[in-house]
């Protein structure tokens, strides 16, 4: 059993991975979210955090983060994710709060009172994490290893080679790929390699409680590449999660990695250091480099189906 930690921005994405990630609590256990400015503001992504967990009827820890950057001023994302951060779905307002505590007080509370090493699960900017790793360093015995959806080998989508969640903070993402904990990074390549047709979204297109809020979630979402003449949309985050779960189903290579942090055109960019003979020891991230297209969607499907059956 994987115990995991959920740091997140919704974003149609963030709430589709947590979806899978809920749909297999055989083999994944979620001991609680925190949120971090970066779809939206902080207050927005909690907010609709909470709303999902309530129409769910789901009870879970959520401890608001960071409202912006470590150095640099919010830019929040509304063409991807709308001005809400999520919409699309018309969900009740939420009922329930998040913790009085902050996130990272409650990752350190959570992690030194784990008894088994904990992995954290990063879903947007890494403002949260690189605090958590600064202010709390005694925290990283219990750290398993840190699964990050961010960067990219040699693509970008908010700058020519950076992706948007080590864009938004790339002080705190050099904080934390230089951590010396293990990191697995989904960048945009294996997302974009694990993109989903638009006619295999139909399959969600029916009155069961789960399947509806995928087709809307992602009814908004894929507007991005249907406006492109794109036929199918990569989801983002779900990506770290089935990674978790059917880590078979995809190719990965170890890197060092570092982030540039100055500059106009590559501020963000996660730089691959490609030269070989590298000591193994600096190779700090194995970086997902494709999935099986059909296992992954598949899978996904198979997912969200399965919690329609359940009492959600
Ligand atoms: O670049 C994609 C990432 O940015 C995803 O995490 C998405 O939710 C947004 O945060
Ligand atoms: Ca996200």
């Amino acid at each position: 059993m994987q115990q995991i930690l959920i740091d997140c921005d919704p974003g149609h994405d963030d709430i589709i991975a947590i979806l899978v990630a809920l749909a297999h609590q055989d083999q994944i256990e979620i001991l609680g979210f925190t949120t971090v400015a970066g779809n939206q503001t902080v207050d927005k992504v909690t907010n609709n955090l909470l709303k999902v967990l309530d129409y769910l009827g789901l009870r879970y820890d959520v401890a608001k983060g960071a409202r912006q950057p470590l150095r640099r001023p919010l830019e929040v994302q509304p063409l991807a994710h709308g001005e809400s951060g999520m919409d699309g779905p018309l969900l009740p307002e939420a009922k329930s709060h998040p913790l009085a505590i902050s996130a990272v007080e409650y990752l350190r509370h959570k992690l030194l009172n784990s008894t088994n090493k904990v992995t954290l699960v990063a879903l947007g900017p890494l403002t949260n994490i690189a605090l958590l790793l600064t202010l709390h360093p005694e925290v990283r015995p219990k750290i398993e290893k840190i699964a990050i959806m961010g960067g990219s080998l040699d693509s970008g989508n908010i700058l020519p080679r950076a992706e948007f969640n080590i864009y938004h903070d790339p002080e705190a993402a050099k904080i934390v790929f230089s951590s010396g904990i293990r990191i697995i990074m989904s960048g945009l390549e294996v997302c974009y390699s694990g993109s989903v047709t638009h006619d295999r979204l139909e399959i969600f297109n029916n009155d069961h409680k789960v399947s509806r809020l995928v087709y809307e979630l992602m009814d908004f979402f894929s507007q991005y590449s249907k406006q492109r003449n794109i036929n199918s949309s990569p989801i983002f985050d779900m990506t770290v999660i089935i990674h978790l779960l059917k880590p078979e189903i995809f190719k990965s290579k170890l890197y060092y990695i570092d982030v540039e942090t100055e500059g106009a055109l590559c501020r963000g960019m996660t730089v691959a250091e490609k030269r070989e003979s590298l000591p193994f020891d600096r190779l700090n991230t194995e970086v997902l480099l494709s999935v099986d297209n059909k296992e992954f969607v598949d899978y996904f499907i198979e997912s969200i189906q399965s919690l329609d059956k359940t009492s959600l």
